[in-house]
Parts: structure tokens; sequence; C-alpha cells
């Protein structure tokens, strides 16, 4: 049995030997998604091959590195590029940043991805609130030995996404005219996209949209009591047709299309996050 608690405290000494920056807020940006971390006042970027440990993202369009730095008053720590279950990492180490980020002191976690439209009145380009989750579908990293040190055996999922850092994605949103959607995300092992009696079955288990990542770094944030809120980037309605099958190029161009928009709602949202007090 892997010891995850010290792999983790390992990659914890490891970045401590390059930088002594203490996060508030933790950032995971999907596919397509990755440009927001060039706009930052950027203190430290740490590639994720330089930490012995570390699981690294063999996927295209994933960058593959951390970003330390400000934006407003906050100091972040950004993901440019995540691992994901499909890649053959078993959960545990699926979650492992999410590890290491609080372990660096990070309170906050906003995750970021592409999605999977399900709810029929979302289109390609819309911007979904996550309100909340189905993690159903794939192991929970939460499976093995439960480390003390970071959260409890049975730990609740009551309410995932945090009511008040909703509340500023919301209010954000309204304020600078982008309009926001909000709903239920599912989360698959991938690597294949869902066939259209999945895409079906989702939508009556109450998903709003699917992908493959996200969820299960929920769990582990909250396990290690961060508080998480997180907006889907609506890359594609789930599925595809036959005549138009979905590639992984289409799902990053439309996301690249999105993404002004996207940083723009994203950045606007963490200031407000850094004027709150919590
Ligand atoms: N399904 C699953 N994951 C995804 C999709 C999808 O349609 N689009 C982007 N990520």
């Amino acid at each position: 049995m892997d010891n995850w608690e010290k792999r983790v405290e390992d990659c914890l000494l490891q970045v401590r030997e390059k930088t002594d920056f203490v996060p508030k807020a933790a950032l995971i940006l999907g596919s397509g998604l990755g440009a927001l971390a060039d706009e930052i006042t950027c203190v430290e970027s740490i590639s994720y091959k330089e930490i012995n440990g570390f699981p690294v993202s063999t996927v295209a369009g994933h960058k593959g590195r951390f970003v330390l730095g400000y934006i407003g008053e906050m100091p972040v720590i950004i993901m440019q590029g995540r691992v994901h279950y499909y890649e053959g990492y078993p959960m545990p180490e699926v979650v492992l940043p999410i590890r290491l980020m609080r372990r660096m002191g990070a309170e906050i976690l906003f995750l970021t991805n592409a999605a999977g439209g399900i709810n029929p009145t979302f289109s390609p380009g819309d911007f979904m609130m996550i309100s909340d989750q189905i993690s159903s579908f794939v192991p929970s990293p939460l499976i093995g030995p439960n480390v003390e040190a970071w959260g409890m055996r049975f730990p609740s999922m009551d309410t995932v996404y945090d009511k008040k850092l909703c509340g500023i994605l919301k209010d954000t949103a309204q304020r600078l005219g982008i309009p926001l959607k909000q709903g239920v995300y599912l989360q698959t092992t991938g690597p294949n996209y869902e066939s259209v009696a999945e895409v079906k079955m989702f939508g009556k288990l109450g998903a709003d949209a699917v992908g493959m990542s996200t969820a299960a770094e929920a769990i582990a944030a909250k396990h290690m009591g961060m508080r998480i809120c997180g907006i889907s980037c609506i890359s594609n309605m789930a599925g595809g047709t036959s005549e138009n099958p979905l590639t992984h190029e289409e799902v990053n161009a439309i996301a690249n299309k999105a993404a002004p928009q996207f940083k723009k709602l994203v950045k606007e949202a963490i200031i407000r996050m850094a004027e709150e007090r919590f």
C-alpha cells in the first residue's frame, strides 16, 4: 500500500526548498483554460516534473506546472493542467496535488474544467457554476487507510460547494454582465466520451454537465476542510451527434474561445474573495 501522506510530505519538502510562498487560494485550470495563469503577478513557477513523486499529466493542452503569485491581494497557487484518473493514476494520486496545495496553506479551492452539457437549455460556450456533484461513477479518492491529520474517515458531502463562494461567483458574473448558468456536475472515468444512452441516463439522474475530473478533487479538498467553488465551461453538448463526432480538439477550441470571458470572471471573483472575511 502506498503511503500517500509520506508522498505528499516529500513533495511539500521539495516545494519548500524552492519557495516559502503561502497561497490562500488554489486554482485548477482545465482544458483550454490555462491562459489565466499568464495574467497573474507571478512570484514563482514550478514544473510538476521538478517535484519527485508528483503525478505528471500526459494530456495535450495541459501544461503541467504550478504558477504562484497574486490575483489582486489574493495569494494564489494555480495548477496549469491536472492529472486524470483515465491516465492510469490511482485516485489517491490523482488528488495528491490537492493534498499538497492544502499543506502549502491553501484554504480555498477554485475548480475549473471543460465539460459536456447535458441540460438541454445549455449551449457550447456557456459557463456553469457547479452547485453540486455526482461522483458515484468513479472510485472515491478516500478509499484506503484514512490519514487522520488530513480529515475524518467518513466526511460529510452535504455542502461540497461553499455557499458564500458561490454567492460571490454569481454576484461577480452579474456585475460583469457575463451569463452564468448553474448545475450539477457528474464525473465519469473517461477517457471515452459518453454514448447517447449514457447522456440520457445522466440527465435523468440529475446531472447538468459531465466531465472527467473535478468531483474527486472536490471530495479530497472537502476531506481536508477546504472551501470549494467551481465553474465548468460547456465546450460541447455531451454525446455530440453521429454526423459530427466529438473530438478533444473541438473541446479545446471552444474552451479557448470562451477563455477571455472566463479569465475575466475568475479573476474578478478571486479579487472579491480576497476582500471578504472568512
Ligand atoms: N464528456 C465528458 N467530458 C468532457 C466533455 C464531454 O462531452 N466535454 C469536455 N469534457
